[in-house]
């Protein structure tokens, strides 16, 4: 059987470093046991073109295993192109760069490792609104310089205390970021998610379903965008969407870049309609050299707090997801079903996460077991098919 993966480099990092195990180096820790089943493993950070190592190999390899931080684009026509592929592992959370139609068409399954970096990404969501509401990169970049003008930074520094803080999507990060966000004494929790959160859940963290998106984005001080890309979310905040927020709020987007229209983005930041705008995913990846979210400022030079996506491979979280593929991969070579709650597309049919995610939350919650039962049923019938 050939596995094929597409990592990132981790160069000088991942030689000094073996806990970086999502490099093209070390290679999710999978190259031993996989040779020593008479397996062959391909891995090589070379996606981009017919040239690639990535469109060469993927027409004869059983298994593919790619990674949101360097994706490798599934599209339809390169599906086509694979005669033996059967299943393709995201090794993280998304896969939206894996025509997922495509997959269905071709009966490939789909599968991630659901879980695996939520608090990850949860905590990363929390460090960027708060650098933005209290100025921070701007004030760092100052001490670097060897300036020392305190009201240069104070005059756009402020508390999250008393604001307003949303999420678009409560899922497994929406949901663990509302929980985080908790012990600073917002003025209010709001989300938007077309699935409700079970009623036991919201109330955990005191949080407010608004069902009109305009609406939910005029309410709040800081926006959060949890939601996957897929069709419905591909540029969802635009100009249009963008004209709705609150002058001087902040966005944070530590979902997909795709979801927030990046000219749209850059003009609410530079003309002051936005405050701040952070995250750690783009459009394409790697972001090119001359991306306008690298260098963009608001009114003040400040209020960018932009990195590469990272937020969710943590060494902690490479632990997980490293693991959770070798588990996927245990699955399918005994032919044993496959963990439902990783199952992103099944054979010939899509899953549902969301609806396991809250499952889970809820049991967590409550042990009543008729308040379960009608909260299942609630999330049942409004749980999203991706
Ligand atoms: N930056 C990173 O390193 C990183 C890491 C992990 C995940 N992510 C991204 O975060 C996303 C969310 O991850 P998760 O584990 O919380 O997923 P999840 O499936 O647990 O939750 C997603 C939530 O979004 C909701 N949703 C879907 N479409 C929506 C829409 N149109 N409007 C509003 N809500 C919508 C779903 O109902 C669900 O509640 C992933 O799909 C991935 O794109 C990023």
């Amino acid at each position: 059987m050939k596995v094929l993966a597409i990592l990132y480099r981790g160069a000088k990092a991942a030689t000094a470093e073996p806990r970086l195990l999502g490099t093209v180096e070390n290679q999710l820790g999978l190259r031993p046991w996989l040779n020593s089943l008479g397996h062959e493993l391909v891995v090589s950070d070379d996606k981009e073109g017919p040239n690639s190592d990535f469109q060469k190999h993927i027409e004869d390899a059983e298994v593919l295993i790619t990674t949101p931080f360097h994706p490798g684009y599934l599209t339809a026509d390169l599906m086509e192109k694979a005669k033996n592929l059967k299943i393709c592992i995201t090794a993280g959370v998304g896969s939206d760069h894996i025509d997922l139609n495509a997959a269905v068409k071709k009966n490939v399954e789909v599968l991630e490792v659901s879980g695996s970096n939520v608090t990850s990404v949860a905590e990363h969501v929390v460090m960027s609104i708060l650098l933005l509401v209290r100025n921070f990169v701007p004030a760092h970049e100052m001490i670097e310089r060897g300036d020392w003008q305190v009201s240069d930074i104070a005059r756009n520094a402020f508390d999250l205390e008393n604001k307003v803080i949303g999420t678009i999507g409560a899922g497994r990060i929406g949901y663990r970021v509302l929980q985080r966000l908790v012990p600073f004494d917002p003025k209010e929790l709001i989300y938007y998610d077309y699935a409700p959160l079970p009623d036991a859940v919201a109330k955990s963290v005191n949080a407010r379903r608004v069902e009109d998106l305009k609406e939910f984005v005029s309410q709040c001080d800081v926006v959060t965008v949890n939601c996957p890309l897929h069709e419905g979310t591909h540029g969802l905040v635009n100009a249009d969407l963008l004209s709705h927020f609150k002058k001087g709020s902040w966005l944070v987007n530590t979902a997909r870049g795709a979801i927030c229209d990046k000219d749209a983005v850059a003009q609410a930041l530079k003309s002051g309609h936005l405050n701040g705008y952070a995250g750690d995913v783009w459009n394409v990846q790697p972001a090119p050299k001359d991306h306008i979210w690298r260098t963009v400022k608001n009114t003040l030079g400040g209020g960018n707090g932009m990195v590469p996506h990272y937020s969710g491979t943590t060494l902690d979280a490479q632990a997980r997801y490293a693991q959770g593929t070798r588990s996927i991969l245990e699955n399918y070579l005994a032919g044993k079903p496959q963990d439902p709650q990783n199952i992103i597309v099944g054979q010939g049919k899509y899953a549902s996460k969301a609806c396991e995610c809250l499952l889970l939350l809820l049991s967590s919650l409550t042990t009543d077991p008729v308040l379960q039962m009608a909260n299942v049923k609630a999330v049942r019938l409004h749980s999203p098919i991706l």
